[in-house]
């Protein structure tokens, strides 16, 4: 496993993260445990703050749906970043965490009118406008208030991004934003412009996630200001700002060669400038949506080994105490992570064995096929890379208690996550009066 920001083997063997021995955490905490580096977390939003804001005028909006705790959000708004949330539930944990209404993004498909209404009170700085009923219905809602809000228009640009098929969004069959090609954007920016509730500011587009090749954005950048310029001569409109969405990969294995992020922002300004340019339009201000590439790196999650289970000539299985219910991106996306074992990290690799997780399915598999010292239960594993969609899609399959989560610095370890616990898994059921007492009740039968 390749040891990322302020991870390393200590005095004793073991593996540490920010200074805190990851063998003592999964003492203290409990397992399976979400273990955040808050100084590689920092360190991604500063690169981010640097490339976008300090050099270039451009706006950074953390996508909190890769991971959102109220302490996350105090790191985000800290580090000079604002906040892409997608539901009412984020704008609930940001608004709960004191982040700054004026910074705050909204996306998403299908808002309610219940999340717009919210949203609106509480005064979001961005609407992202996905499609024609939610620019009806802001419109509507924003002149009951009455307010003009400042809104995005999400477009579908067809530019198919190289990676996994769940996780793209550009291309034309996409349930996401209005496409270009025929005509519906172009369409939705000339009503936006007739109403009185919201104030068109640009564009947005997003082409997919954990994407290794920077001529994907370039291309986008292209069609997006081909289209300003079309737009521009039948409306006289321009796009002040124009969100190129997020997406940039991180390494999880071996194989993976992401870009960095200096990279990223050279690329796209280039690709504005040199466009803008070519159709004498002046230089939008643009946005980008990092989400995996400033928290994946910066999580790992800490298991416990319990069964072994060996099959000569065939496989080792060696299971964790969780699995999919709080990683279910392998399951979802065939998606490959490194490991260690941490009360082991001194020593060479020995035996190639694959990680299974605890729940009831053949498919909860975290890890095929990895080189590890001779594992034994109790060992403690970590696996690296987990920070980003990882806690925010984790679920109780099984009635498995989500993890706790600690954040990580300078040998301090701060929880900003309690461990569900069995009466939190049943805290929301409701049992009928009728059910309490045991009996047999007459059931109507049903005519097929
Ligand atoms: N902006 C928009 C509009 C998005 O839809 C997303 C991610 C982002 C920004 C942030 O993208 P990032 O920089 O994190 O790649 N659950 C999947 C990923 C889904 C991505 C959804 N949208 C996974 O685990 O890989």
């Amino acid at each position: 496993m390749i040891l990322h920001g302020t991870m390393s083997v200590n005095g004793k063997g073991y593996l540490g993260i920010g200074g805190c021995d990851t063998v003592e955490l999964a003492r203290k905490f409990g397992t399976p445990l979400y273990v955040i580096d808050e100084a590689l977390f920092r360190q991604k939003c500063r690169e981010y703050y640097r490339e976008f804001i300090e050099k270039n005028k451009a706006e950074v909006v953390y996508a909190a749906k890769a991971l959102l705790t109220a302490a996350i959000c105090r790191l985000v708004e800290e580090e000079g970043l604002g906040l892409d949330i997608v539901s009412g539930g984020e704008l609930y944990t940001a608004l709960q965490a004191g982040f700054p209404v004026s910074r705050l993004y909204f996306h998403g498909n299908n808002k309610s009118a219940a999340e717009i209404k919210f949203a609106l009170e509480a005064g979001v700085g961005y609407f992202v406008v996905d499609n024609l009923y939610e620019l009806e219905m802001l419109n509507h809602l924003a002149k009951e208030i009455p307010t003009q809000v400042n809104i995005l228009l999400r477009v579908t640009p067809g530019v198919e991004a190289h990676t996994h098929e769940y996780i793209k969004t550009g291309q034309i069959d996409s349930k996401f934003g209005l496409v270009i090609e025929n005509g519906q954007a172009l369409a939705g920016i000339k009503r936006a412009l007739e109403m009185n509730g919201v104030k068109l500011n640009g564009l947005h587009c997003h082409i997919g996630s954990q994407i290794f090749e920077l001529e994907s954005y370039e291309h986008t950048a292209e069609v997006l200001l081909n289209f300003s310029a079309q737009v521009y001569r039948e409306t006289g409109w321009v796009p002040a700002d124009l969100n190129l969405g997020g997406g940039l990969g991180i390494y999880y294995a071996a194989g993976d060669r992401p870009c960095s992020i200096q990279e990223y922002a050279e690329v796209l300004i280039t690709a504005l400038q040199k466009n803008a340019l070519k159709h004498h339009l002046s230089v939008p201000r643009l946005i980008v949506e990092p989400g995996r590439s400033i928290c994946g790196p910066a999580g790992s999650t800490v298991y416990t080994v319990g069964a072994v289970k060996n099959i000569p000539g065939v496989r080792k299985y060696v299971t964790v105490d969780g699995g999919m219910s709080d990683n279910p991106r392998p399951a979802l996306y065939q998606s490959r992570y490194e490991a260690c074992l941490a009360s082991k990290a001194a020593q060479p690799p020995v035996e190639t064995v694959s990680v299974a997780g605890k729940c009831c399915e053949s498919g909860d598999m975290l890890i095929w096929d990895i080189e590890l010292p001779l594992v034994e239960p109790g060992d403690i594993l970590v696996v690296s890379c987990t920070g980003a969609y990882n806690y925010t899609m984790s679920m109780n399959y099984n009635r498995l208690p989500r993890p706790a989560m600690v954040l990580v610095n300078d040998g301090q370890a701060d929880l900003i996550l309690q461990r569900e616990t069995y009466s939190d898994l049943i805290r929301n059921e409701v049992l009928p009066e009728r059910l309490k007492k045991s009996r047999r009740v007459n059931i109507a039968v049903c005519k097929v």
